[in-house]
């Protein structure tokens, strides 16, 4: 029998009341104090709105890869995987619809010398000073909005003619949709069932901003699943309620999620019906996956510029084209998601602690390991012993660096949701403090338990604590 938790939550209290929030600017700051994720070539002065992934962003953006292929592939029997080409012949994107339609409305000043998306402008700041809505004084020359195509253009090869012009993929989807036959057949497939990838996507953003939330590259991790026509709606219904319910499992908070569907106007092209799930990040409502009924659009896009017959035969002669269900979401607005429902600040006996309740599975660092004293070779060794062994299956922190105090704080601002510390006792006795993140818990166990102890751990369901008080404020001004 585990021993049972000493709980030390009297002497916890939260910093922030209701009303104070979580801001975009808590979150940079975390993420950049901790190495999470910092500006890129700021030696250069940085590249607007280009980020890199330190350690913890590194770790952080498997986890939340990893859960999705779980959960997308591992897990069904009716899923494949796929890995297609960034740089696809262009032809894929004349006949996807991407070169021809896939663009922003764009307005240049003349003044400030910006450029502003026209449907975006009451978003937007000028280049005066003190900043303005574009157009809000006489000093704004605007031009007429122009369509602005999103895509990343590159050459192949040695020649510089537009024959050999390409682009770098803006999503990951058509390089499903392009490998449909060959899956079906090498994969013995039939419908329904679904292909399913991750990888980098590229676009060339008018405005793109709020930290990660919209950058011009992003890995994208979407799922194109092909069913009989008269099944697209129920599929539809389906994966809505199944990608809903994994934010909801890996601890995101109901109340700051929704579905909203799109209105006809709204829908792009191939659509014909789209749901976004939602999150309240500090912006306000916003999209973080998309669901589209994309139809048989892009099967029979294909068909036709490619000359090769995308569709279903079945053995008695049945023959259709299937209409697909897609999933899609980016990496990124998952990572800044779950950062922004995780943040949180209190007073713990009468000392601030940063912490980020992160869902044990996304949290870049399973447990930290901590010698009490580090100057005790003793604690040390067997504190390293115990990092080698966990080390194999789980990433685990090794830390002897200043009071323990300072050690644990450094721990819960990165999420880590359980601490190790081999102290005095453990040389008598073989055992180990183990201390929960959320709940400041603390239990001692045997040293050769630990293992199975986290394993178990992590294998337990986990949803955040409702008491907590910093709340995302949905206003778009923060
Ligand atoms: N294949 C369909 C497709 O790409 P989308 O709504 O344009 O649809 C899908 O993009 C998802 O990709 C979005 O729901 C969002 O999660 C993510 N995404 C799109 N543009 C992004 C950007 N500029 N930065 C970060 N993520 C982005």
């Amino acid at each position: 029998m585990r021993p049972s938790l000493t709980s030390r939550l009297g002497t916890l209290r939260h910093v922030a009341d209701d009303t104070e929030a979580v801001t975009m600017d808590k979150i940079v700051s975390l993420c950049r104090r901790r190495g999470f994720v910092f500006p890129s070539s700021e030696i250069y002065g940085g590249l607007g709105s280009t980020y890199d992934y330190g350690h913890y962003g590194v770790l952080m953006k498997n986890n939340i890869r990893a859960q999705w292929f779980r959960t997308m592939v591992q897990e069904r029997d009716d899923m494949v995987a796929l890995d297609s080409a960034v740089i696809l012949n262009p032809r894929v994107w004349e006949a996807s619809g991407h070169v021809a339609g896939f663009s922003d409305p764009l307005i240049d000043c003349k003044t400030c010398k910006l450029r502003f998306r026209a449907d975006r402008l009451e978003d937007s700041h000028c280049g005066q000073k003190p900043s303005k809505r574009p157009g809000e004084t006489s000093a704004c020359e605007l031009t007429e909005a122009r369509q602005f195509n999103l895509m990343f253009q590159t050459q192949v090869g040695a020649m510089e003619d537009g024959s050999s012009t390409a682009f770098l993929r803006p999503e990951t989807a058509q390089g499903i949709f392009i490998n449909f036959k060959n899956v079906m057949q090498l994969a013995r497939r039939k419908p329904p069932f679904g292909i399913a990838q991750t990888g980098k996507s590229f676009r060339n953003e008018i405005t793109p901003g709020n930290f990660l939330f919209r950058v011009r590259e992003f890995e994208q991790m979407e799922m194109e699943y092909f069913v009989p026509p008269d099944e697209a709606q129920h599929w539809y219904e389906y994966w809505l309620e199944q990608r809903f319910q994994w934010y909801l499992d890996l601890g995101l908070r109901r109340d700051r999620l929704r579905i909203r569907e799109h209105e006809a106007g709204e829908r792009s092209h191939y659509s014909s019906a789209t749901s976004d799930i939602e999150y309240l990040y500090p912006m306000g409502w916003l999209e973080l996956e998309g669901v589209a009924n994309r139809g048989d659009f892009d099967l029979t896009a294909h068909t036709t510029h490619s000359g090769t017959k995308l569709e279903w035969v079945g053995q008695d002669g049945e023959r259709y084209t299937p209409h697909v269900v897609e999933p899609a979401v980016s990496i990124e607005r998952i990572f800044v998601a779950m950062l922004v429902d995780g943040y949180d600040e209190e007073v713990v006996a009468d000392r601030d602690r940063t912490v980020l309740r992160l869902h044990p599975q996304i949290a870049p660092v399973k447990a930290a390991i901590l010698p009490l004293v580090a100057k005790s070779d003793e604690m040390v060794s067997k504190a390293r012993a115990l990092q080698d062994e966990l080390r194999h299956r789980h990433m685990v922190e090794y830390d002897d660096g200043g009071q323990i105090g300072r050690r644990y704080r450094r721990q819960d601002e990165i999420g880590t949701p359980w601490a190790f510390t081999i102290d005095e006792q453990t040389l008598e006795d073989d055992t180990v403090t183990v201390r929960e993140r959320d709940s400041l818990a603390q239990e001692r166990l045997p040293l050769s338990g630990v293992r199975s102890w986290l394993e178990d751990a992590l294998d337990r369901p986990w949803r955040p604590d409702p008491g907590r008080c910093l709340k995302s404020s949905g206003d778009p001004g923060v």
